[in-house]
């Protein structure tokens, strides 16, 4: 007998991505386009249910195998951590993590220890170690690229997609730190529980990829 899978996709972009990727597969999504107030949605036409949930917590349900696979950028891959397979690069949600400045600020070139800012502290903390460099780190919730505007930060690690939010706030990207798109990611066990079912699925998507790519 076949088990139904549940799969959790981070809410917004990469959920409304996600979604063209399964349609383009042939699964009937118009549970997730239609939600209502329902959480949980039963694909009609494949053993799947899907659920919506912000980023950190996708990881959350699936390391915890509430949820078998999930859908998540490596931004929050890289921040968060966690133990779980991540199996495929799924393509969209292309972004990069860089360290950004204002405009013509020489970041290097001071002995003093440099403050950054981000919302994201351990992928901050990860790139200055690898690179030998003490660095007081300030979080930030939201909108990060004021801390330098306001003198808070010399600079800061922040999700770069066109470049024109940097722009707009005089404000330049100076060093890629990660390159960041969605990712697929798969519970331990139910990869072993459900391995016949987890197999057929990600062929599906690799099929699709494979087809566009
Ligand atoms: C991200 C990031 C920047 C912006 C960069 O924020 O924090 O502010 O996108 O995009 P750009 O290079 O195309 O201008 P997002 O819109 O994801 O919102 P968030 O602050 O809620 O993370």
């Amino acid at each position: 007998m076949s088990e139904r899978l549940r799969i959790a996709l981070t809410k917004g972009r990469l959920q409304d991505q996600s979604v063209e990727l399964f349609e383009a597969m042939g699964l009937d999504c118009s549970p997730v386009r239609n939600p209502g107030r329902r959480l949980i949605h039963a694909l009609p036409n494949y053993p799947l249910d899907a659920v919506l949930a912000k980023a950190p917590d996708v990881i959350t349900y699936v390391e915890h195998g509430v949820c078998d696979l999930g859908v998540v950028g490596k931004d929050t891959i890289l921040e968060k951590g966690g133990a779980f397979y991540e199996v495929l690069d799924l393509g969209f949600g292309r972004c990069r993590f860089a360290l950004a400045v204002k405009r013509g600020s020489d970041f290097y070139g001071t002995y003093k220890t440099r403050r950054v800012a981000s919302k994201y502290p351990g992928v901050t903390r990860a790139f200055f170690e690898g690179k030998g460099m003490d660095v007081d780190i300030i979080k930030i919730e939201g909108s990060v690229e004021l801390a330098p505007i306001l003198d808070l930060a010399d600079g800061i690690v922040d999700i770069v997609e066109t470049g024109a939010t940097l722009k707009e706030n005089g404000l330049e990207p100076i060093e890629d730190v990660a390159q960041v798109s969605a990712r697929l990611i798969v519970n331990t066990a139910s990869m072993k529980l459900y391995k016949n079912e987890i197999t057929d699925f990600l062929s599906r998507v690799e099929r699709e990829l494979g087809g566009h790519t």
